[in-house]
């Protein structure tokens, strides 16, 4: 299998448009050591020919003329995206869908939550009903339940629940329920090697240990490095934890927790802007290298 990052930053991207935290205006002005990211997504492949987008970033068109491998030019119109699956309902993973309204209709995988908040909170699907058309899956979220792929047919998908929050538009915002975010465990029976995926992660819950535990290869969420990151800023009254993402620092912290596991690769995905790991030469992410925790970023590429 084949992994590649198409986009490896938080809602909002690295810089945000109108962000002058110290790490975008270090990064536009070129005054801080830190690349510019796109908003939330990978790609995966079971062939090398065939790809699963998972989540579609407002950022995906430039993501698209990033990577050559998705237009292989095969016809008038062609994609090598077979199908979407999205890990949640929110604005960073699924406003790229409208980007794709011109091809056939769309094969989206999800869960029955993200599904009912993208048809009334945010009804993307029925907009998209107009255009190209939605052919949805239902992801399940019962405890190892396994479901088929179309375009990775050779890997074996498995959704996890996570207790992370719904976006602002869901008509549960602050009350999580089963399905509004997910993890997602890829096994390649090729290899016998298994990725897990989780771009967003409140909490490590007793049903998720074993998953991480398993892991060969962790991408995780890397949104904030503190819980009250934004509230320091002065940019947010919500700490991490309420908009159910798990920082990086600190008793309990994705360090701490990533520190006993396995994997050969554990990565940190889903950056905000404001997280200090951006800045190549800070202390924190001097901290991460010496954990042997790598920060994704734009185009990486993973194998395995
Ligand atoms: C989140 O995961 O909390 C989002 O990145 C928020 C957003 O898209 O604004
Ligand atoms: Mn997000
Ligand atoms: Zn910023």
């Amino acid at each position: 299998m084949r992994i590649r990052v198409l986009g490896a930053a938080a809602g909002g991207g690295f810089p945000q448009w109108n962000c002058n935290c110290r790490n975008c205006d270090g990064v536009r002005k070129g005054s801080l050591r830190a690349t510019p990211r796109t908003q939330s997504s990978i790609a995966v492949s079971a062939d090398d020919v065939n790809w699963v987008l998972f989540n579609a970033s407002p950022d995906l068109l430039a993501q698209y003329k990033g990577f050559a491998a998705l237009q292989p030019a095969r016809a008038i119109r062609d994609t090598a995206i077979r199908s979407v699956v999205l890990m949640d309902a929110q604005i960073d993973h699924t406003t790229g869908l409208l980007m794709l309204r011109e091809g056939r209709p769309l094969e989206i995988y999800c869960t029955e939550m993200a599904r009912e908040d993208l048809s009334t909170g945010n009804p993307l699907f029925k907009i998209l009903g107009h255009y190209c058309g939605v052919h949805w899956h239902k992801v399940p979220t019962e405890r190892g339940n396994s479901f088929p792929v179309i375009g990775a047919e050779d890997l074996k998908f498995t959704a996890v629940p996570l207790k992370s929050n719904a976006p602002p538009y869901s008509p549960h915002r602050d009350n999580p329920l089963e399905g509004d975010n997910i993890g997602m465990r890829i096994a390649d029976p090729r290899s016998g090697k298994v990725l897990f995926y989780a771009p967003g992660l409140g909490e490590i819950e007793p049903h998720l240990k074993p998953f991480l535990e398993e892991a060969d290869i962790l991408m995780v969420d890397g949104t904030f490095w503190t819980d009250d990151e934004m509230i320091g800023l002065g940019l947010s009254k919500k700490r991490a934890r309420d908009i159910g993402h798990l920082p990086q620092s600190g008793a309990g912290g994705m360090i701490e927790v990533l520190k006993p596991l396995k994997a050969s690769r554990k990565i940190l995905i889903h950056i905000n802007n404001t997280n200090p790991i951006l800045d190549e030469d800070s202390d924190e992410r001097r901290q991460l290298a010496s954990a042997g925790i790598e920060v994704a970023f734009d185009g990486m590429d993973v194998k395995l």
